[in-house]
């Protein structure tokens, strides 16, 4: 149970929503547990026929909480405990469809979870971004195969090595959203497209869904990226990067060696 994802159920669709804008719906690790268990439970319900994915505020999410960063890499958890790798393996074995409503800022696995969806409505002036060696650490949900091959590589290697972040009309020509609208268009295109898929016959959408992507070599690819992004997490250079995150001020990575 986390405060911060808030669960509603209507006519099919589970809607689960990041509720922390004060944070920028930072997700901690109690978020991804309440994420997790939400999508365990909607994989066994019938009743479930799509899952949509919202957020209150202004950002859609500033992808995983530094500060829990720092604590997991002082603890030294493996990634695998994390309660992200839950999420993580939840989205790349999902069978039922997940729709997203980005309305707005979508940072780290805010922007990765989106590989995962099957529809996903951005406002025009989102920004989108994958800061992950910004922060010393590297990519995660698939997104080192997955956003090369939506984006392009060059693209993609300037989103993951130097953050460049995408605009959401950029994500929609690029095939990384359906659509990009105005920003107060988003909850209600994505409800529709929800409710949309809600009624369209649930085991033709799982068959679909099942012959367009391999999961379990998504899953696989999931592990491995892992193992490095513990291991960097566990880094001198991570160490420095949460600091100056914290401390609200540019990183030396040249003083870490
Ligand atoms: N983890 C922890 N706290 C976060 C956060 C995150 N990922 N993103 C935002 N916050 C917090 C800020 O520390 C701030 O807290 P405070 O009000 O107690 O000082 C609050 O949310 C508002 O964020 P702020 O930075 O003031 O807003 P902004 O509009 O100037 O910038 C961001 C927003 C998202 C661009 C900026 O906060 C940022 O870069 N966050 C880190 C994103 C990131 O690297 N995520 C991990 C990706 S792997």
């Amino acid at each position: 149970m986390s405060d911060h994802l808030k669960t509603s159920f209507h006519e099919g669709v589970l809607t689960l929503t990041f509720a922390r804008p004060e944070k920028k719906n930072a997700l901690t690790n109690a978020m991804y547990g309440a994420w997790a268990d939400a999508m365990e439970a909607a994989a066994a319900d019938k009743a479930v026929r799509a899952i949509l994915f919202t957020a209150e505020g202004d950002a859609f999410t500033s992808g995983n909480d530094i500060m829990d960063f720092a604590q997991f890499a002082a603890g030294a958890v493996p990634f695998g405990e994390m309660q992200v790798a839950r999420v993580l393996k939840a989205l790349a074995y999902a069978e039922k469809p997940l729709v997203a409503a980005v309305n707005g800022l979508a940072v780290g696995v805010g922007t990765t979870m989106l590989l995962h969806c099957d529809v996903v409505i951005v406002a025009e002036d989102a920004k989108l971004s994958t800061p992950f060696v910004n922060l010393a650490l590297v990519p995660e949900a698939a997104s080192s195969l997955l956003l090369p091959q939506q984006v392009g590589t060059k693209r993609a290697y300037s989103m993951f090595a130097l953050g460049e972040a995408i605009s959401g009309r950029q994500a929609a020509e690029l095939g990384l959203a359906t659509a990009a609208v105005p920003k107060e268009a988003v909850a209600k295109a994505a409800l529709e497209a929800a409710l949309h898929l809600a009624r369209q016959p649930a085991a033709a959408l799982a068959a679909t869904k099942q012959l367009m992507r391999d999961a379990a070599a998504i899953a696989a690819l999931m592990d491995k990226e892992g193992q490095l992004f513990t291991q960097q997490l566990l880094s001198a250079e991570a160490r420095e990067a949460f600091s100056a995150f914290l401390e609200r001020r540019p990183a030396n990575f040249a003083a870490v060696g």
